[in-house]
């Protein structure tokens, strides 16, 4: 028996009903809030992820599904859906536009982490990415576009927000965290040693308890902004204050993945275990510069539909749509002639086996259909159909030609 790959899985019926759910009620937001659906390519150019997501990074480090195609060309399974983004905006010319591009995606994204409850190696994300746009009320506004989603479908959470800064305080509040950081090389892990050298402030969101505990008293970044980085991480908690979303300020909330200034952020769910991010993003004013288009300012998120997944209840649908049997074998021809004209526009089950009408009541009962309509000898002879409405419990005989104007 070949089952599915570690760490991949199949999604069918419930779970499957849950997925559609999540992404209508996603993707509706979304669109309220002025974005439009863009797909792009499973596979690209490694070198994307490698310029955007980082090469310092673990996903590009140690997780990416990379190989060689038949063509001779390095290419890579996206490991998440920015960094297509960014390259369709900029293949596209639309950085040389003056407008502003708000863009929705939802699909599979692949990294090859060790599994685990909540951590897959195929998952979905649903994301949306702003560009053109560097008001700090973007920042605001994409966090109030995510807390509606999780409102919506009722889910629970807690927001951390950090500022991360630009390029004109990174760089010195790197160099004071080197600095400190060299001081305490020896109690640091292995990958906090490596990063100390490759991407600092990635240090400060080890996961080793040791070093945690050796990082508590680092030097923070909120505390070493610039007037304008600083400005705008006052008005963004001002904004959400005001607007009644809770959030904590989490100065080692870096993110993993290199492109972010500034804002950056986390929805975390306390329901759901170890992995417990189910949402994370920030801005990332340089990326779209990175990769050879011209600078513009862009903030983005993505939600792990697997995680939200475990935190959604599916409204219970109202039963609706026929169910067709037949009471005698001779009927089941006209049941499905019948069926035909109905399934143009409403939801359609066929019984192909003729059954007595107790049976059929049952079958309509099991598939939520509204309407059970039956043929037997009676109704062949007078040509017409019985149905009952299973809700109002209304029956009726009533001529063929009448029922499929209905
Ligand atoms: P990320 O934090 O790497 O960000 O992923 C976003 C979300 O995807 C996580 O919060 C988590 O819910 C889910 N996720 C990540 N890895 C896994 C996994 N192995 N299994 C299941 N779920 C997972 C990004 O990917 C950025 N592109 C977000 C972004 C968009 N930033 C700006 N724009």
């Amino acid at each position: 028996m070949i089952n599915p790959l570690r760490g991949m899985k199949d999604l069918a019926f419930d779970d499957a009903k849950k997925f559609n759910y999540f992404l209508d009620v996603a993707s509706n937001v979304a669109k309220n809030y002025g974005y439009s659906y863009l797909e792009t390519p499973i596979l690209e150019d490694t070198a994307l992820f490698k310029r955007s997501v980082g090469e310092s990074s673990d996903i590009v480090n140690k997780e990416m599904y990379q190989f060689i195609d038949k063509g001779g060309n390095d290419v890579c399974m996206r490991p998440e859906g920015t960094a297509g983004v960014v390259r369709f905006f900029i293949s596209n010319k639309l950085d040389r536009q003056p407008a502003k591009y708000k863009l929705y995606y939802h699909g599979p994204m692949f990294r090859y982490e060790r599994p685990q409850k909540g951590r897959f190696r195929e998952f979905h994300q649903f994301g949306c990415e702003s560009f053109g746009e560097a008001s700090v009320y973007e920042d605001y506004t994409i966090i109030e576009l995510i807390s509606t989603i999780f409102k919506k479908l009722n889910i629970g959470y807690t927001l951390e927000i950090n500022s991360l800064g630009c390029k004109e305080c990174m760089p010195a509040y790197r160099d004071t965290l080197v600095s400190f950081l060299d001081a305490k090389k020896e109690n640091l892990c292995e990958d906090c040693n490596r990063r100390i050298l490759t991407n600092p402030i990635r240090v400060l969101d080890c996961k080793n308890p040791n070093c945690k505990e050796q990082l508590a008293d680092a030097p923070k970044i909120t505390t070493s902004l610039c007037e304008s980085c600083d400005r705008d991480f006052e008005k963004l908690k001002s904004l959400l204050e005001l607007n009644g979303i809770d959030y904590t300020v989490n100065s080692n909330l870096v993110r993993g993945l290199d492109y972010y200034n500034k804002t950056a952020f986390e929805f975390v769910s306390s329901e759901i275990g170890a992995q417990s991010a189910i949402a994370g993003g920030g801005r990332y004013d340089r990326l779209v510069e990175f990769l050879d288009g011209k600078p513009t300012p862009a903030i983005g998120f993505a939600i792990g539909i697997e995680r939200v997944m475990d935190l959604i209840e599916v409204p219970k649908q109202e039963s609706s749509g026929y169910y067709f049997g037949a009471m005698e074998e001779s009927a089941i021809d006209t049941i499905v002639k019948i069926a035909k004209d109905k399934k143009q526009d409403s939801r359609v089950y066929v019984e192909f086996v003729a059954k007595k009408l107790k049976a059929h009541l049952k079958g309509a009962d099991k598939i939520d259909a509204r309407f059970c309509a039956v043929i037997g000898e009676d109704e062949l002879k007078s040509g017409t159909i019985w149905v009952k409405d299973l809700v109002t419990k209304e029956e009726n005989s009533i001529k063929i030609e009448d029922f499929l104007k209905q």
